[in-house]
């Protein structure tokens, strides 16, 4: 059951994540009303895989946000969290035939991503005559040409859907003319970029606009993808980035007969999410002042290529808000405590998380404030593509609370070794040890 704690509990069960409410409602409310203001036929389907917190799954359908779905698992997680498959947008190479074919008979949004989808498509719609069906296709094609420098994939090109340029794409279309109670309906253009670019999104809508006519498709959705940098403070370039791709669809459509779906992941939940930390050891070596944390780089850089964050450092101490969660936990010096303003600053300190790989330093601070025992340090703007990636690697997956107004309510509880052994079925065996 959801408990309302203090803050200081959540002090005293560090690591924890604390998502804020009001920050994903307000970045959610920006982008509803960019749609609204530039093309108010839209959908937004959530990216699930950038972080899938089961509260906020509850949360965003219940703002009559969409689930943005790529695996089988996530199509039934968001199936579990109360969604009809028609309210699903399921995206990516991995789809099975029976989750395909519950989506199809449900009409969902499908965007097919290779050729077995194709075959089984040809099956299922094949085998119901009576029944009208749509499907959408995801579109690969050179991006660099028109955005250079600007895709993660770089020259390469990226990996997913159905090659233009090798007409794949057009060989798909023409195999699925044969069956006459299917439409397809829209082009799947997401790519993951670097740039983030408004130049991205308007070649993104123009390639797809160019290909529809190409290949003579009536579509009634552009599916833009996700990617956006927005959120927080950044929260007004949604308007651009929604201004930008309703310049361009309206070219050929309007918001009367196309749907524009977008799928954020990033935009909508990194900035709500903060991973609260505490120093547990300050230690020099021979050349360096390093300061061990109960976080880990694991849990908010999973690809471990950050070397810098929006943190904040709450000093434990006398006069500090910590002081009093430490009670009996703390050397007596620090609780005898210093003030503020007495802290020295130090020329370097490398924060350093729990485990035992020599890379699980977080960052190295520069002449910043020393920071010693007990202290808290947390770290802002880490919801999106680290809970999703927690390791079960050494320690097991941290609480999550969720903030609202001055209340803290806990929302997920740290795994413990019971959640660990979820699915151990050996003791069965265990007379054959
Ligand atoms: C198909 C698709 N849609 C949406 C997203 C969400 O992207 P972001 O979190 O950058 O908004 C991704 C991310 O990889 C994706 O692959």
């Amino acid at each position: 059951m959801n408990r309302v704690v203090t803050e200081k509990e959540i002090w005293e069960n560090t690591p924890s994540f604390v998502l804020d409410k009001l920050a994903l409602e307000e970045n959610l409310n920006t982008l509803k009303d960019a749609l609204q203001k530039y093309w108010p036929n839209y959908k937004i389907g959530y990216s699930y895989k950038t972080c899938a917190i089961p509260w906020l799954l509850r949360y965003l359908k219940k703002e009559k946000i969409y689930a943005e779905v790529v695996s089988p698992e996530e199509f039934y997680l968001a199936k579990r969290i109360g969604y009809e498959a028609k309210d699903i947008i399921y995206n990516g190479p991995i789809k099975t035939k029976s989750t395909i074919e519950e989506a199809l008979s449900a009409n969902a949004v499908i965007n097919l991503d290779s050729q077995r989808e194709i075959t089984w498509v040809k099956e299922i719609v094949g085998n119901n005559p009576d029944q009208q069906f749509t499907v959408g296709l995801r579109v690969n094609f050179n991006v660099e040409e028109h955005c250079e420098g600007e895709t993660v994939a770089g020259k390469k090109g990226n990996r997913f859907g159905f090659s233009y340029e090798k007409k794949a794409l057009e060989n798909a279309v023409n195999s699925l003319a044969e069956l006459k109670n299917l439409n397809i309906s829209g082009l799947h253009m997401h790519v993951s970029s670097k740039s983030r670019s408004n130049n991205l999104y308007s070649t993104l809508a123009r390639k797809a606009i160019q290909i529809a006519a190409e290949l003579n498709l009536q579509l009634s959705y552009i599916d833009i993808g996700g990617g956006f940098f927005a959120g927080g403070d950044f929260n007004s370039r949604f308007y651009d980035y929604i201004k930008n791709i309703a310049e361009e669809l309206s070219e050929k459509y309007t918001a009367k007969n196309l749907t524009l779906i977008v799928e954020p992941g990033a935009s909508l939940i990194a900035s709500p999410i903060s991973l609260y930390s505490r120093v547990i050891d300050v230690k020099d070596s021979f050349i360096e002042r390093l300061v061990v944390t109960d976080a880990s780089r694991c849990l908010i850089d999973p690809f471990m290529h950050k070397t810098s964050y929006q943190y904040e450092h709450v000093e434990s101490g006398a006069n500090s808000f910590l002081q009093s969660s430490l009670s009996g936990f703390l050397p007596n010096e620090l609780l005898a405590g210093k003030f503020l303003e007495s802290r020295q600053t130090k020329e370097t300190q490398t924060i350093c998380g729990y485990t035992c790989m020599e890379n699980d330093r977080l960052m190295q601070l520069e002449n910043e404030q020393e920071i010693k025992i007990g202290d808290g340090i947390i770290y802002h703007t880490v919801g999106s593509y680290t809970i999703c990636f927690n390791p079960l690697f050494i320690k097991y997956l941290p609480s999550v609370y969720l903030k609202k107004e001055n209340q803290f309510v806990l929302i997920r509880e740290a795994w413990k070794v019971d959640n660990f052994l979820t699915g151990d079925i050996s003791v069965e065996y265990e007379k054959d040890f």
